[in-house]
């Protein structure tokens, strides 16, 4: 399977922490691409009309995208599914969970990509503004959410893929100071080899 990806994108990077928690990497050929609304990659667009990575193309030429689709489908090819439970609450806190994790990068990534794609004159700070209190409410209901000993879910790879990227992107956040629980869960869970395996290139 081919799995198209950015070596920077968090979404990318959910998936290969589901590969490598599945034990499923090997399986993977990555294709790395950096494509940009203004400046589409074809070969990329061609599998996903998105134009946008994660993309896995499976053996018989099918594509899946988006990070959520891939991420249940490697689940569930490795076996019985486990970072997706199959039903009850379990499941919507699961689900829920990646959806903040997902949430909070979206507006993360937005700002990015204003900061650093949108020409400088007609930058848009209320708009960024709002962008970034949507990950400070995010980060606040994910702190709500944190239990210990939570079981592996797609829940915490979620939500730690959006602190890492935060890390990498954000430094300046700081957001370890307003969320104590949540740099408890992020300092273990970074050391698990599947987050090691898959930390984004230096900035
Ligand atoms: C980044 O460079 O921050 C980035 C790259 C791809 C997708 C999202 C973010």
């Amino acid at each position: 399977m081919q799995l198209y990806v950015n070596p920077a994108s968090p979404f990318a990077r959910k998936v290969l922490v589901v590969a490598h928690e599945r034990g499923l990497s090997a399986r993977l050929e990555l294709v790395k691409v950096a494509p940009l609304p203004i400046r589409p990659v074809p070969e990329l667009s061609a599998f996903n009309p998105l134009g946008k990575v994660p993309c896995l193309v499976l053996e018989g030429g099918q594509a899946l995208y988006d990070s959520r689709v891939i991420a249940e489908y490697l689940d569930a090819l490795a076996g019985e599914p486990v970072l997706f439970p199959a039903a009850g609450a379990a499941r919507w806190a699961a689900l829920r969970q990646q959806a903040l994790g997902d949430g909070i990068l979206d507006a993360a990534v937005a700002v990015r990509y204003e900061r650093a794609v949108r020409p400088a004159e007609r930058q848009f700070p209320e708009w960024v503004e709002g962008q970034l209190a949507k990950v400070r409410q995010g980060l606040a209901a994910l702190e709500r959410e944190r239990s210990a000993g939570a079981a592996l879910t797609i829940g915490p790879i979620a939500a730690a893929c959006a602190l890492g990227y935060l890390d990498f992107r954000f430094p300046e956040e700081g957001w370890r100071t307003r969320h104590p629980r949540l740099a408890s869960f992020y300092e273990d869970f970074s050391a698990r080899p599947s987050m090691r395996a898959t930390v984004p290139p230096p900035a």
